[in-house]
């Protein structure tokens, strides 16, 4: 079933869980990702970056979300992820998503607001649920020190100053984990966690998932993260597949053969996840 991106974060925080948010970009990656949670009865957010909606389209990318949360047992929220372009933020409230992200984190903070702010009164409208970031999550590949990233997190006092002005639903907070494949492993900023959540009190963010250690992702929850995003971890299994399958196989030619044991992959290691997130077993009828 559709519901809105507040509905299932709301769900989460209340009961102390996170939702796997998953990148989708095409049809087997978004069949792959709700036959998990059917799997493990768990809700989730399917979500499309720009780049995601560039290569599909928006009409393919919200058509096929759509039919899946349709009919699909367990809640299903879709998700703009990383918005940075208004009219594109309006074009996925036009074709039905359930939530945006509006990212202006590289702004400063009056400017963070004022943006996130007007896309919230849009958004909120027409019962759309807002995520914005604060503090700078990068990429893996970017070439800085440890201080130069720690200088980059979530501070406590701007995030409430933050939720206060903009009104948002959830908060991505940058706490050490970066997008992409990590070369060592990330450290991340729990306490920094503890104290937002303790002062916030609402669904918190957990951007560039992938690669980080069960550990640590698990503690990350314990302490209030309610929504966690994997792409990177997606793609791997997909291109393990795809290449383990054509090396096997180097007649084959017939692309459903090609691409759907890369479909049962990402839909392992997906399953995997809503299960380290505790989101197994959560969906609600
Ligand atoms: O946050 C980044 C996501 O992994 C999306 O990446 O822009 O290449 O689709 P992408
Ligand atoms: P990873 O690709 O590192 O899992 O990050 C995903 C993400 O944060 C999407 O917004
Ligand atoms: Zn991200």
């Amino acid at each position: 079933m559709l519901v809105s991106g507040k509905q299932i974060l709301d769900h989460a925080h209340e009961h102390g869980y996170a939702v796997g948010a998953f990148n989708v970009n095409n049809m087997e990656i978004v069949q792959a990702i709700i036959e998990a949670a059917e799997e493990t009865k768990s809700p989730v957010i399917l979500q499309a970056s720009q780049g995601g909606l560039k290569y599909a389209g928006v009409e393919y990318i919200a058509e096929m979300s759509k039919i899946a949360a349709r009919n699909s047992s367990v809640p299903v929220a879709i998700h703009l992820d990383h918005g940075t372009d208004f009219k594109q933020i309006m074009l996925c409230l036009r074709h039905g998503f359930t939530s945006v992200m509006i990212d202006a984190s590289k702004h400063p903070l009056d400017e963070n607001i004022k943006i996130t702010k007007d896309i919230v009164d849009i958004a909120h409208a027409v019962g759309v649920s807002v995520e914005a970031e604060l503090g700078k999550i990068g990429g893996t590949e970017d070439d800085i020190t440890v201080d130069e990233r720690e200088a980059t997190f979530t501070d406590p006092d701007e995030a409430e100053r933050f939720v206060k002005e903009t009104g948002l639903d959830s908060l991505a907070i940058a706490v050490g984990t970066a997008h992409g494949p990590y070369k060592g492993e990330p450290k991340l900023d729990f306490d920094r966690i503890k104290v937002i959540k303790e002062r916030l009190d609402m669904p918190l963010v957990l951007h560039g998932s992938s690669g980080v250690p069960e550990q640590s992702i698990k503690k990350a929850v314990s302490l209030g993260i309610n929504k966690i995003n994997i792409d990177t971890n997606i793609r791997q299994a997909f291109n393990r597949a795809v290449r383990k399958f054509v090396s096997e196989n180097p007649d084959v030619y017939d692309p459903r053969k090609i691409v759907g044991p890369a479909r049962d992959e990402m839909r392992k290691v997906i399953a995997e996840k809503m299960v380290m997130f505790n989101s197994a077993g959560n969906a609600w009828k």
